[in-house]
Formats: C-alpha cells, sequence, structure tokens
C-alpha cells in the first residue's frame, strides 16, 4: 500500500495547483508499488497519469503573480480568456439583482461547505435582458469577485459547416469545463446555430441547441456556465429546467439611473441641484447608453480644460443617444 505520506504529497501537489509535482508524486507512487511486487497496479496508476497528461494538455496554466490560464490547440479558437477585474459593487443593481447575485457568489465561496453536504452551490446561470442591461459585465464581476479566468465562447470559431461539427467544438468546451474551472460564458447563446451564414438546415441548429442543452444539464463540474439572451420568450420550461437560476434584467429605475451618473462623473463637479429633467431625457436609455452619455459629457469637459459639468452639456449628450437611436429603429 502507498505510505500516507505519498498520498499528502500527492494531495499537496494538487492543492497548489503544481502539476508537474502532481504527476511526479504519482510516478513514485507507482515506483513504490512497482518495487512491492505489484506490478498490476503500477502499471494502472502509469496509465492514469499518461491520461491526466494528454486531458490536462486543452488549457495550459501558465505561472505568474496570478496563474494565467490559456487554452491551447483547438480551444485557443474556441474560448477567449481574460481575467476581468469588475467587481459587483462596479454595477448598479436593483435590490433584487444584487441579492441574486451575491447569492451566487457565497454559495460558490463557501462551495467546499456544501458540497460536504452533498449540495451543490448554484453555478449554472441564465442571464435576460435587453441590449446594455449589464449581462456581460454581470459575467465579468462574478469571474472578478471570484477570482477566475472568464472564457467566452468565440462563436464564429464554433459553427462549423459540416453536420455534428459545431456539437463536437461545443463539447471540447464542456470537457474543459471539467479540468480548469472558471467562467464559461456564452453570450447570445440561443444566437448558436443561428449564426452560420446561409442557414437554412433547421434541423441542424435544432440539433445544436438541443446538444448544448444537454452539455449544460450533464456537467457536473464545478465551473460556471453562464448563458445570456436578448429574448425573454426562450424562457420555457425546458430551459428553465436546465439552470440553477434565471435572473431578468428589469428596465433601470430613475433611483438606479441617477446612482449610475453620479459615481460616472463622481471626480466631477455637477452644475444642477434639480435632476428631473435629466431624468426624463433618459427615460428608455439603456444603462450602457446611459454610461455612454455621461462619458460624453465628461470628455467634452475635459477637452475644455474644467472639471465642471452643465446640466445642458449633459443633455445634449443624451439627446445624441437617442437620436443614434431612433436612427437604428428606423433601419430596422
Ligand atoms: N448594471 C450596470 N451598472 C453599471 N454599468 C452598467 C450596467 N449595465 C450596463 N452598464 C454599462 O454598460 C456597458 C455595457 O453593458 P453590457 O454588460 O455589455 O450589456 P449587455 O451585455 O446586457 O448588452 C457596461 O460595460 C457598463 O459600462
Ligand atoms: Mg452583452
Amino acid at each position: 500500500m502507498s505510505t500516507a505520506r505519498q498520498i499528502i504529497a500527492l494531495l499537496k501537489s494538487y492543492v497548489e495547483g503544481e502539476e508537474q509535482q502532481f504527476y511526479s508524486a504519482a510516478l513514485q507512487m507507482a515506483a513504490h508499488e512497482a518495487r512491492q511486487g505489484h506490478g498490476k497496479l503500477a502499471q494502472e496508476i502509469r496509465e492514469l497519469v499518461d491520461q491526466a497528461k494528454a486531458r490536462s494538455s486543452a488549457i495550459e496554466r501558465k505561472t505568474g503573480p496570478v496563474p494565467l490560464v490559456q487554452p491551447k490547440g483547438e480551444l485557443a479558437n474556441l474560448l477567449s480568456a481574460r481575467y476581468p477585474d469588475t467587481k459587483l459593487s462596479d454595477m448598479v443593481l436593483s435590490p433584487e439583482l444584487e441579492f441574486r447575485l451575491k447569492r451566487i457568489l457565497t454559495e460558490q465561496k463557501q462551495r467546499s461547505r456544501l458540497q460536504s453536504y452533498n449540495l451543490s452551490p448554484r453555478r449554472k446561470i441564465l442571464l435576460v435582458g435587453t441590449p446594455g442591461s449589464g449581462k456581460t459585465m454581470t459575467a465579468a464581476a462574478l469571474a472578478g469577485e471570484l477570482q477566475l479566468p472568464l472564457l467566452t465562447t468565440v462563436y464564429s470559431s464554433l459553427i462549423g459547416k459540416l453536420m455534428g461539427e459545431t456539437a463536437s467544438r461545443l463539447k471540447l468546451i464542456f470537457d474543459a469545463m471539467l479540468l480548469t474551472r472558471g467562467v464559461y460564458f456564452f453570450d447570445e447563446f440561443d444566437a448558436i446555430g443561428t449564426q452560420r451564414n446561409n442557414v437554412n438546415d433547421v434541423g441542424e441548429i435544432r440539433r445544436v441547441l438541443n446538444s448544448f442543452l444537454q452539455l449544460i444539464e450533464s456537467d457536473e463540474s464545478d465551473s460556471l456556465i453562464i448563458a445570456a439572451t436578448n429574448h425573454p420568450n426562450l424562457l420555457d420550461e425546458a430551459l428553465f429546467r436546465r439552470f440553477d437560476d434565471v435572473i431578468e434584467y428589469q428596465p433601470p429605475t430613475v433611483e438606479m439611473i441617477r446612482r449610475l451618473l453620479e459615481t460616472r462623473l463622481s471626480v466631477f463637479k455637477i452644475q444642477w441641484n434639480d435632476w428631473s429633467e435629466i431624468l426624463d431625457a433618459v427615460q428608455g436609455l439603456s444603462l450602457a447608453e446611459i454610461v455612454r452619455a455621461a462619458d460624453e459629457a465628461a470628455k467634452q469637459a475635459v477637452l475644455s480644460n474644467t472639471e465642471e459639468i452643465g446640466e445642458e452639456n449633459l443633455l445634449s449628450a443624451i439627446l445624441e443617444r437617442r437620436d443614434v437611436n431612433i436612427q437604428q429603429l428606423k433601419k430596422v
């Protein structure tokens, strides 16, 4: 039998994420077994190490102050990796959304405690909201708070021309989730299958979407899977079942919009006391558009060598955004 020392060395290297030490500890155990005359056992360990080496090469861990993960091989085209430093406190959230996002973080941070009672932390999340409501930012904030890589699926590489190609690439991504814990983000996931140019094979689209949903359902990794969609009509029973949480973004309240503008412009001197005209003007704009209007007014102030922002400046930036909106609506 292997000694407790060897098992400790094995566990230690695992905990510390030292892959090479992990393999060498395992191979030492194999050598130990071989010396004891347990040739079959030794062989079994060596084969497992070989298998592990082959699999773990899908995503490379680069050491440094923060160990970076970089997808390798085919996965490198399928996932774009980054380490966001976004925090939940950077976001303006309704009390309900804040509660639900914090609950995900708490469960993730305490996941070993939950798991020791056979309970699973929330980790398969569907975000539903109109463009610019903060879905991508939420995925980044969850990764930032948990200090995990944000691995976003690149659909242009995912969608293949050949039948079954897309499904097998999806499988690669789900295999990676088991090996490398991270926040795996499928933005506008309903676009899977419809992204392909000459789409007329409706059957293939449905197959791809179905295989995606099955992969989500059967996934038992420690990674977070976050899917985002602009289409609330996708919210049928079948979808609900596959996610631990479905989070809907409601239009921002007047209070949230004011908070967003105040934080965004906090380094400037605001020249108005009465917010009513501004808050009327932004009605119907998304949070993303409001941020852009605020940044526009701030830029103007900086370029005119002042830290003061006049109400007129902000209002005209807001009106400009509304115009852009109207132009876009006309085009559709
Ligand atoms: N809740 C929010 N709080 C603060 N800023 C926000 C929020 N939602 C959106 N934004 C701003 O709008 C930008 C775009 O939002 P994004 O997350 O890409 O929206 P979505 O993915 O829903 O289309 C963000 O980078 C951020 O500047
Ligand atoms: Mg987005």
